[in-house]
């Protein structure tokens, strides 16, 4: 299959582009390097250290003998889009290339209209050069589980039927963004789902929850092919911020009560994730939702793994709570369906502990990048708009089963 992914210098996409091409895939890439400058505007630096797609690329063909695509360029220009496609001609396209942070979208209004520019336009670019130049491609698009909020009742996978006065209909399930960033997502999701309707494209919207993890088998040992590891407050997620704290001796800080429930995976599943969306499309036409997660955890049950985990491999390891930057439940009920991946096929490794244990280790190696980056570990942005580092809490009750 002939697969584009778009933001493929990022996180899950460098890490993607090897996983497809080693499956037999033919793999193009288009990235503008932006989230290498967001990162530098955090003060921050990827704790692995990472290479220019350029030499990726070489690295890679040297290392498996097969090749991959890049065209360097921004997917808020239509030209470019336009001219990839007729260039690349994709059957499947998986879009990736997105602004990923909740924080850096709440900085302030140039921020969230930055972020809504980017997010908004680059999608829409992407709809409109299917529908002109590859109307038979399959749209994988990265959503977020953060898209539905923290409703009181069970979270379908997109839609729901409901009854009313007499009628029944399968409408989208409601989403209730939390942050300008995941409003982007769903603003995505509903324009994603007008142009499968108008034009009979045909896409899988994945509802993502939170990524962790350094490595997938197929980098090997090759540092060249490693990819980006974040810890910054803006694009570190819960879990990879609270390994990075690990190997620095930092306390682990989940935010406010930390009984957030969020649904996790390691990065090894979500690649074996986007691939089942990639390789088994949905009809002409059809709009389909994936929740795209292993198990829910809540963020103190998480740190606690981490804090095991880290003791076990040598580290010193602390959980305290800190003040919550954010405007979110602190504890919630939360209850999100995941059936169609396992339908079609998805085997969840279940191994959180193992893959923790990888994590700790690969970022014990690159220590002195963390150590030098360490201000970017303590968030100060803000829902409230104001900008003040959190500060620890004394006297979290964080309940039976929980206090470490
Ligand atoms: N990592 C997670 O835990 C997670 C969870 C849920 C959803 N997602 C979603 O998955 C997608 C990928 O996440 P990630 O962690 O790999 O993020 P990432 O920031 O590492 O990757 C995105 C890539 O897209 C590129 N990009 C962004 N805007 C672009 C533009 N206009 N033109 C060209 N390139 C552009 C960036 O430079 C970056 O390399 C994102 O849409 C994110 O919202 C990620």
């Amino acid at each position: 299959m002939k697969i584009f992914i778009a933001g493929v210098d990022g996180y899950l996409g460098w890490t993607l582009a090897q996983y497809l091409a080693k499956r037999g895939h033919e793999v193009a890439g288009a990235d503008n390097y932006m989230r290498r400058d967001w990162v530098a505007e955090m003060g921050s630096q990827s704790a692995t250290p990472i290479r220019r797609m350029t030499e990726r690329i070489e690295a890679f063909r040297e290392t498996f003998g097969r090749n991959l695509r890049f065209f360097r360029g921004d997917l808020t220009n239509a030209a470019f889009v336009d001219e990839v496609f007729r260039t690349f001609r994709p059957d499947a396209i998986v879009h990736l290339g997105e602004n990923p942070s909740a924080p850096y979208s709440m900085i302030d209004v140039h921020h969230a209209i930055f972020v809504h520019r980017n997010n908004l336009f680059g999608t829409l670019n992407i709809l409109f050069c299917m529908r002109d130049i590859c109307p038979q491609a399959h749209l994988v698009k990265l959503g977020t589980m953060g898209e539905y909020g923290t409703p009181n009742v069970d979270i379908p996978e997109g839609f729901f039927t409901i009854e009313y006065r007499g009628r029944t209909d399968t409408l989208p399930f409601p989403r209730q963004a939390g942050s300008w960033y995941h409003q982007t997502k769903v603003h995505d999701s509903n324009n994603v789902m007008m142009a499968c309707r108008l034009w009979k494209l045909r896409s899988t919207d994945i509802m993502q929850g939170v990524v962790f993890g350094t490595r997938i088998d197929e980098m090997g040992d090759d540092e060249r092919l490693l990819t980006r590891f974040d810890f910054d407050q803006c694009f570190g997620t819960a879990i990879n911020r609270y390994c990075a704290q690990a190997v620095v001796g930092l306390p682990l800080t989940p935010y406010g009560k930390g009984h957030q429930r969020r649904g996790f995976l390691p990065l090894r599943d979500s690649m074996q994730c986007l691939t089942l969306a990639v390789e088994n499309p949905p009809q002409a036409g059809e709009y389909r939702v994936f929740n795209q997660f292993e198990e829910v955890y809540d963020l103190t049950e998480v740190a606690l793994k981490v804090q095991k985990i880290g003791k076990e491999v040598g580290l010193n390891v602390e959980v305290r709570n800190v003040e919550n930057p954010r405007m979110e439940m602190e504890e919630h009920y939360y209850r999100p369906d995941h059936q169609h991946l396992p339908d079609l096929g998805y085997q969840p490794t279940h191994e959180m502990e193992k893959e923790l244990r990888l994590t700790l280790s690969d970022l014990i190696r690159y220590r002195s990048r963390i150590q030098a980056r360490l201000e970017a570990l303590t968030p100060d942005i803000r829902w409230d708009g104001s900008r003040k580092p959190v500060e620890y809490l004394v006297g979290v009750d964080r309940g039976a089963g929980y206090n470490a």
